[in-house]
């Protein structure tokens, strides 16, 4: 199968210029001017047009089964419904629960992800220590191309961890090779603020953000940087909502920290008043976590994609219908935590980015595809148009216009934090493996066409076993008198 995107600019997170881009095979097989197409091949015509890598998404919950209850969104809606709005790979999230096997789980996932329209990878979450998890992760990265795992600092008697997992986590993450990442709240203080409000009459969504405030997120954030640092790992914050964990990633950053950040579209442009509404459902259908913000986060989070203390744009996408978020109707702690937006993602970040001012075409590139692939070490194979890169790129109409609404939505929910906004610059064509999956507002999507793409580990380059044994003897001050110290 061929196709021929012709008359388009392409823009990479590095460069731009006219080109034409031929894909065999699902590669890239040539990009330059005034290309042939050969006999048989679809021809695209991108004219006016910019032809960018296909967005990653690298933080969704696809049929999740989360808080009691499943997220309504399964890997073929989720993904089908991600190509429509010009994502060509998703990283979802193999949670294991407590004392399950970290492969038995990634099997499970594997299994389900089975019927993707789209291609997906995996992040692994770290949800309980032993000697077998130790030695799964090792599995994971030889054997299975997982290079990253998560570790949630919320959701007390449920999927959280302590400090000292973190710690053993990020140790053998720096062993491996692998990103150790973290959804940074302080779970043991939002219990107690959640048991509070319960106990004060407080009942409904606004509770859900009253619980949570950016404190809680800032002090996780430190947490987990200061304890990456003395590790010495890297460490990627997923979510990142507020200027008090934007504040702890540039402080680590200027002083030489391998620290990243994730944001998402909805903190972007949603902020916390919509827990105020006075109408239950629409209150709850915003209880995600963490929560929406008061609005000079906003700016702050802009700021943060604009200097690079944030280098990725994701969604969580994690979607609950109504009859779901009605299982919190007395209870906010009970709500199940998640909002929708793969499909609108890179619609709002051009919309609200490029169009505004804040980013150029080739920033959007890097802040929606480049940045993650680098991260997660699938540069260039994703993340750029360039001869050997995967078939998996976007035509962009700068101009085209849509307004956001759960009725015209490819995705399985009856809810849109956007709802509503309209946006200027939405995807023309999505190729993916290269084939033509969207193009006139129409979906051609298969079951099972998504591939699983595997990440290698990053190469060690120095002995981690060496520093991690150095790290647990007491230092030469402790066991040496100094000359200092008179008897
Ligand atoms: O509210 C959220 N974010 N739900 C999904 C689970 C998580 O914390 O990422
Ligand atoms: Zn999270
Ligand atoms: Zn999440």
């Amino acid at each position: 199968m061929s196709t021929l995107i012709r008359g388009g600019t392409v823009v990479n997170a590095d460069q731009t210029f006219r080109a034409d881009v031929y894909c065999e095979d699902g590669v890239i097989k040539a990009v330059g001017p005034d290309l042939d197409a050969p006999a048989g091949a679809r021809i695209v015509d991108a004219g006016g047009a910019y032809v960018m890598p296909g967005g990653i998404d690298p933080h969704t919950h696809m049929e999740l089964p989360f808080m009691g209850t499943i997220a309504s969104e399964d890997f073929f809606t989720g993904t089908a419904a991600g190509l429509a709005g010009g994502n060509t790979l998703i990283i979802d999230f193999v949670i294991p629960n407590p004392q399950q096997s970290l492969l038995e789980a990634y099997q499970s996932w594997r299994q389900k992800a089975g019927k993707a329209a789209g291609d997906y990878s995996f992040h692994v979450a770290v949800t309980w220590w032993s000697d077998q998890v130790e030695q799964e992760m090792g599995v994971l990265t030889r054997d299975h191309g997982v290079n990253s795992f998560k570790h949630f600092m919320a959701y007390k008697n449920a999927i959280m961890v302590e400090d000292d997992v973190l710690m053993k986590s990020f140790r053998r993450c720096l062993e491996l090779g692998a990103v150790p990442t973290v959804h940074a709240e302080n779970g043991e203080v939002v219990y107690l603020m959640q048991k509070a409000l319960l106990e004060a009459g407080i009942t409904g969504p606004e509770g859900h953000s009253l619980s949570r405030p950016a404190e809680v997120e800032g002090e996780a954030a430190n947490r987990a940087i200061a304890i990456a640092g003395l590790v010495g790992s890297p460490v990627y914050i997923v979510h990142v909502s507020c200027k008090e964990s934007l504040d702890a990633i540039a402080r680590a950053r200027a002083a030489g920290q391998r620290v990243f950040g994730e944001v998402l579209a909805q903190h972007l442009v949603v902020d916390d008043s919509v827990y105020r509404s006075g109408d239950w459902l629409q209150a709850a259908g915003h209880v995600m976590s963490p929560p929406f913000r008061p609005k000079h986060h906003q700016e702050a989070l802009w700021a943060g994609l604009m200097n690079g203390t944030a280098q990725t744009t994701a969604t969580d996408h994690c979607c609950f219908c109504a009859d779901q978020k009605a299982m919190g109707r007395d209870d906010f702690t009970k709500i199940p935590n998640g909002t929708a937006g793969i499909e609108d993602r890179m619609a709002v970040l051009w919309s609200e980015g490029v169009r505004k001012g804040r980013l150029t075409p080739q920033e959007f590139v890097a802040v929606t595809s480049a940045n993650c692939a680098q991260i997660f070490n699938i540069y260039p194979r994703r993340g750029r148009i360039a001869v050997g890169s995967d078939a998996a790129l976007v035509v962009w109409d700068p101009n085209a216009t849509r307004t956001i609404s759960a009725k015209t939505s490819h995705q399985n929910v009856d809810f849109n934090v956007f709802e509503g906004l309209e946006v200027t610059g939405t995807c023309a064509v999505t190729v993916s493996n290269g084939k033509v999956v969207w193009e006139n507002g129409q979906l051609d999507v298969e079951q099972g066409a998504g591939n699983y793409i595997p990440r290698p580990t990053f190469p060690v380059v120095y002995d981690a076993v060496k520093l991690r044994n150095e790290l647990a003897r007491p230092s030469p001050v402790a066991r040496e008198p100094s000359a200092h110290v008179t008897p």
